[in-house]
């Protein structure tokens, strides 16, 4: 995969080589990453990339004439590549996106600043506009990064061992199970028997219910549209009984 950056910031790009899975993707030439300088596209005396916004109102917006002509040189090189522009106003970046946009041979990411971008580059330019999260961050940048990450830690050999992108929080659609190292005995914290039995069909099932419970607690939405095996009924339902028996038994006694 080859993704192009437009930023006005290409050195923060550099962290992703620092270490670790990304840096080894772009050794093995799984992905390319590559930057544009925006401001390379500005004209004038300044190389201005900013200006008022029309209709007033406080801070600045990224001219389009300097992103139209970086995102159009990027587009000589890459003229098939999905382009997408970081905003928080975009749709809400998650794993089932990171997998579809990992199947795309070329990506272009372009990373806003100030305000905002001129709305004209999004309707006219861009595929589609992306947000990380429902927070606001200075740049594109870090977003543009968090994409890379995801994105490139599931291209195909990128992690080394394939059971593990697809045991990953999310990809069962479910948040992963807990995990344990050595020592067994940590700060008066045991790890599961379960786990110490070797026999490998329980571990599967005790992992599986533990992610269940764990969704439940922390992310109960993610099970409404969840697709759930008969062995995930039979084990809610024995908990949903277990817990209406606890219940009974307190309100008799209270
Ligand atoms: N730029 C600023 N905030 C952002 C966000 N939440 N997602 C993507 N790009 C952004």
């Amino acid at each position: 995969m080859n993704v192009t950056v437009l930023t006005l910031f290409p050195e923060m790009f550099s962290a992703l080589l620092v270490g670790g899975i990304i840096k080894r993707a772009v050794e093995s030439n799984r992905i390319s990453i590559e930057t544009i300088d925006i401001r390379d596209f500005a004209k004038g005396p300044h190389r201005t990339v900013d200006d008022r916004p029309y209709g007033g109102g406080s801070g600045m917006v990224m001219k389009p004439e300097p992103l139209a002509g970086a995102i159009r040189h990027a587009k000589q090189s890459h003229p098939g590549a999905f382009t997408l522009v970081l905003t928080p106003q975009g749709r809400l970046f998650d794993h089932g996106l990171a997998r579809e946009l990992a199947r795309c041979a070329e990506l272009i990411l372009v990373c806003g600043r100030y305000e905002g971008i001129d709305d004209r580059i999004c309707q006219d330019l861009a595929d589609e506009e992306l947000s990380i999260g429902d927070y606001v961050l200075t740049g594109g940048e870090l977003a543009a990064m968090v994409v890379i990450d995801a994105v490139g830690r599931l291209l195909p050999g990128a992690l080394g061992n394939e059971q593990s992108a697809q045991e990953d929080s999310f990809s069962t659609g479910l948040l992963e199970y807990p995990q344990y190292t050595r020592p067994r005995s940590f700060e008066g914290f045991d790890v599961p028997d379960m786990l110490l039995s070797g026999n490998h069909g329980a571990i599967r099932q005790w992992r599986r219910q533990a992610s269940l419970v764990r969704t439940f607690l922390e992310r109960p939405d993610l099970l409404l549209d969840q697709p759930l095996t008969p062995e995930d009924i039979v084990f809610l339902e024995r908990l949903h009984r277990d817990i209406e028996i606890t219940l009974d038994r307190h309100s008799t006694t209270s």
